[in-house]
């Protein structure tokens, strides 16, 4: 195996690091010097070679530490996997398309055998070497989402597609940005979206839907979004807020460069080919500010970005407490310099 995997946990003592490899390939949100909410939607993928847009589901160094996150966090919280009984066949779709891209795109970490219906898939960094019939769940250890998903980074929405609107009738979600499968299982578009601020109003979510509606077999496209989180944690849910809501009052300026993390969503889109549903894997990245500001135009445009942006999006992103905080320490490595568009 040419991949390292960092030994590493997102929780206790937190021990998470970005390799400088890791951090040159950050997936750094802002293409500009300021934010608002947009539909911002394009092809996927395709990027340059090494980044985490090049190939359909990126495996990096983190791989075996957050599929262990993942499994203490379903043992104690077996609600965050969740699939309606419809649901199966979109499962299958879903393990079928990342075996396939995995074992295409990463052949010396994964295989995949198949002979009509009997396969044999190999992942090596797990050490889980595992024949299996297709489409028969007693074969496997866990439903076909559940099993696959085990093995792959970020969460994940299944979508079932019906009266013009999109359902989220199955997930795997242990490393989300506050909020929680178990509340929204069985919700639509509009309904799961309700919390967030602004973007109704600006019609960003009526366009988005009419866009994933017409996504059709073969087309895979991606977006970004970004929170803040303090402690590498992949757990922020609701359901564990009473663990890490307190964390927030420990940011101070002396530790604000380690403790405070850009927390950065790579979300795809696939449509899935037997059961029409749409695959929406949430793939999350983490990087401290002290990682940040070791590429000066990332630092520069993250403290305009932070400095300007609506109150009401801090706030619903859940740094307003220590935006303060932030701003200050970034501004000392923003030179005022003018910044050119894109990333
Ligand atoms: C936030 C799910 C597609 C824009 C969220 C939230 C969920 C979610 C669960 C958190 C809401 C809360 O606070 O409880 C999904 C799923 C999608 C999807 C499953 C795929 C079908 C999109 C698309 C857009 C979008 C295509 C394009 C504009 C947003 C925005 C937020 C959000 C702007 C607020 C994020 C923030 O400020 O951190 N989404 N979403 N979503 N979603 Fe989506």
């Amino acid at each position: 195996m040419t991949m390292q995997f960092n030994d590493e946990t997102f929780r206790g003592d937190y021990t998470y690091r970005n390799s400088p490899e890791a951090i040159r390939r950050f997936p750094f949100p802002f293409d500009r010097d300021s934010y608002a909410y947009s539909v911002n939607i394009e092809q996927h993928p395709g990027g340059p070679k090494g980044s985490p847009f090049e190939h359909m589901f990126d495996v990096d160094e983190h791989y075996v530490a957050e599929m262990r996150d993942r499994e203490i966090t379903l043992a104690e919280d077996p609600l965050r996997c969740q699939s309606l009984p419809h649901m199966e066949l979109a499962g299958w779709d879903l393990l079928e398309l990342i075996m396939v891209s995995k074992a295409r795109d990463y052949p010396d970490l994964f295989s995949l055998t198949r002979a009509g219906n009997d396969w044999h898939w190999i992942n090596r960094p797990m050490g889980i070497d595992k024949r299996f019939i297709f489409l028969d769940a007693a074969t496997l250890p866990y439903g076909p989402m559940e099993y696959i998903t085990r093995q792959t980074q970020g969460d994940f929405a299944l979508l079932h597609e019906r009266d013009g609107n999109l359902w989220m009738d199955a997930g795997m979600v242990t490393s989300q940005a506050d909020w929680s499968l178990d509340f929204d299982v069985g919700m639509n578009f509009f309904e799961w979206h309700a919390p967030v601020p602004k973007a109704r109003q600006m019609g960003v979510f009526d366009k988005a839907l009419k866009f994933l509606l017409a996504v059709g077999q073969g087309q895979h496209y991606r977006r970004l979004n970004w929170t803040m989180t303090v402690n590498p944690r992949l757990d922020t849910s609701p359901e564990n807020y009473h663990k890490w809501g307190p964390e927030k009052r420990t940011i101070t300026p002396e530790n604000v460069g380690h403790k405070q993390f850009l927390r950065v969503e790579l979300q795809t889109f696939f449509r899935l080919p037997r059961s029409h549903a749409l695959a929406f894997p949430i793939r999350c990245y983490l990087a401290s500010l002290d990682d940040l500001v070791t590429q000066p135009k990332w630092a520069r445009r993250l403290h305009r970005v932070l400095r300007d942006i609506d109150p009401d999006l801090a706030d619903y992103k859940g740094f307003a407490v220590n935006r303060d905080v932030i701003v200050n320490h970034l501004s000392q490595f923003d030179d005022g310099a003018p910044t050119s568009p894109g990333i």
